[in-house]
């Protein structure tokens, strides 16, 4: 989901007409010449692979990863194979070729219960399987790439991949009401903000270590819920709040997941904008796919 428009913004950077939506971008003068894999021609989990494929670039964003949050608590291996070794392998190969590397990591590193926004350098204290093989995934690459970025993001959502604002869109459709949790706070980020704040951030050549990247302000997926209605259209009375002890899940999810934006500030970046103006720029784009 992450890497489609970090490819259209990584293109959208280069003075072109018509941006290519192509994985390979052409190239043109003052255009990122991007090579982008997938698992099917670069699996991570391969040392051998991950050399080959960072030789010869600039820098590598690392978007890959086992995303399935729930099933890590039962497959925590399998998930600290992509996760955590292949950040590492990934973060060993960018080291021999002396290139920068970006590891896009998430809020599930924290303890998720504090009640002010986590800053860049707040403990790691995961309470998921997955948060577990991500926070290890982001010591893996600080530790053997001393070039590096580490971006946490949250509550992502976008056009290319499954996601809460699809799953709102479609069951508006299917239901007069949709009951969704309201003691869960958050920052609800679009991939195009994230994947523009990403180019910045390597374009402006920013300090290496950890930033986070979410939208600014915050709100319950209750919150969220309601925007969504609302930007479609619909009656925001439709959606009702719970708890989430009414909707058990193998993973805890965490309480609090508000994250800080000291660090964009500190390298005279801007932060992500707010999520509320986003999303009514990305329904139109994302709740139609
Ligand atoms: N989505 C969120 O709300 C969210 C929140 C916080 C952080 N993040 C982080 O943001 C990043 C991007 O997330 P996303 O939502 O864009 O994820 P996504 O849509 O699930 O994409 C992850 C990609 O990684 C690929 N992949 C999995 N195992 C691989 C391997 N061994 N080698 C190479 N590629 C592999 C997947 O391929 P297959 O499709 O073939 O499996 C998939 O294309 C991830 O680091 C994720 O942890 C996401």
């Amino acid at each position: 989901m992450l890497g489609h428009d970090l490819l259209a913004e990584l293109g959208r950077s280069a003075p072109q007409d018509s941006p290519p939506d192509d994985l390979e971008l052409a190239e043109s003068p003052g255009a990122h010449e991007v090579t982008a894999v997938d698992r099917d021609e670069v699996d991570i989990r391969d040392p051998e692979a991950c050399l080959e494929v960072v030789a010869g670039h600039d820098f590598v964003v690392n978007v890959a990863a086992w995303t399935a949050v729930d099933e890590a608590e039962t497959h925590e291996s399998a998930a600290f194979a992509v996760n955590a070794v292949g950040a590492a392998n990934l973060a060993r190969a960018c080291a021999a070729a002396r290139v920068p590397m970006l590891q896009v990591s998430t809020d599930y590193v924290f303890a998720g219960d504090a009640n002010r926004p986590y800053s860049e350098d707040a403990p790691l204290a995961p309470r998921s399987a997955y948060g577990r093989t991500k926070a290890a995934g982001e010591w893996a690459v600080q530790a053997l790439c001393p070039q590096s970025w580490v971006v946490r993001t949250a509550w992502l959502y976008g056009a290319h991949g499954p996601n809460f604002v699809k799953t709102m869109a479609a069951l508006a459709a299917e239901r007069e009401t949709v009951t969704v949790v309201d003691d869960q706070r958050g920052q609800p980020t679009w991939t195009v903000d994230l994947a523009g704040a990403i180019v910045r951030l390597i374009e402006a050549g920013a300090p290496f270590g950890a930033y986070h990247g979410t939208s600014s302000g915050e709100t319950t997926w209750f919150g969220f819920a309601q925007a969504v209605f609302a930007e479609l259209g619909l009656d925001c009375d439709r959606v009702k709040p719970t708890t989430t002890d009414a909707f058990p899940r193998p993973a805890p999810r965490p309480a609090y997941s508000v994250l800080g934006h000291e660090a964009w500030r500190s390298a005279a970046l801007d932060p992500l904008p707010s999520w509320r103006a986003s999303l009514t720029r990305a329904v139109p784009i994302v709740a139609v796919r």
